[in-house]
């Protein structure tokens, strides 16, 4: 038998219906944290009034949603389009960026498009993210903007990596 992970060990799981508040409130905060140094105070105030409760039960039934915990918290979450090839978001808890827990959320829904048989992974990487992308072997495909509902635009990066 494997011993149990220690405290301030990571783990993943595939998330559940339960798992959306948590899920919201991390989103919340992580784009607060991470993302408020490329973005304009209009387009985050956009970007958050998106983000209705009701976003995430649809998300975690349509999409490869898995979740990092750390002590039971939950302290990111990762979607991935597998069909579309498509990492849709990667998001870290502000008390556990650094860590490592985006990375191993990047190698997880790598893993998921491998398994599927799919040998490229894309994604839209906000300005933020890019180098951390670049990091995990993502290489620029050109700009990119995400238009929300309200009309304000967001600038991002399209990339990709080939999976071997
Ligand atoms: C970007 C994000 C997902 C990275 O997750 P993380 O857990 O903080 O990153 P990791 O600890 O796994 O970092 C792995 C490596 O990437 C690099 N890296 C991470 N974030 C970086 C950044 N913002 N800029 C440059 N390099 C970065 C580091 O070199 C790190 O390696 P090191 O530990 O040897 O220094 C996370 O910071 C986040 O949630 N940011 C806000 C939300 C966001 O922008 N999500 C992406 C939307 S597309």
């Amino acid at each position: 038998m494997s011993p149990a992970p220690g405290p301030g060990a990571i783990r993943l799981r595939t998330a559940t219906a339960g798992d959306a508040g948590a899920v919201a409130a991390l989103h919340r905060a992580s784009i607060l944290r991470g993302c408020v140094g490329d973005y304009s105070a209009t387009q985050i105030r956009a970007w958050l009034a998106v983000l209705t409760p009701a976003v995430y039960p649809e998300l975690i039934a349509s999409t490869s949603f898995r979740i990092a915990l750390e002590d039971d918290a939950v302290c990111g979450f990762a979607a991935t389009t597998v069909s579309e090839e498509v990492i849709n978001a990667v998001y870290v808890a502000p008390f556990a960026m650094g860590k490592g827990v985006g990375q191993a959320l990047v190698a997880d829904a790598e893993e998921a498009l491998m398994t599927a048989g799919r040998h490229e992974a894309r994604l839209n990487a906000t300005l933020n993210a890019v180098e951390f992308y670049r990091w995990m072997g993502y290489v620029d495909v050109g700009h990119a903007s995400n238009r929300l509902s309200s009309g304000v635009a967001m600038a991002c990066v399209a990339m990709r990596k080939p999976l071997v």
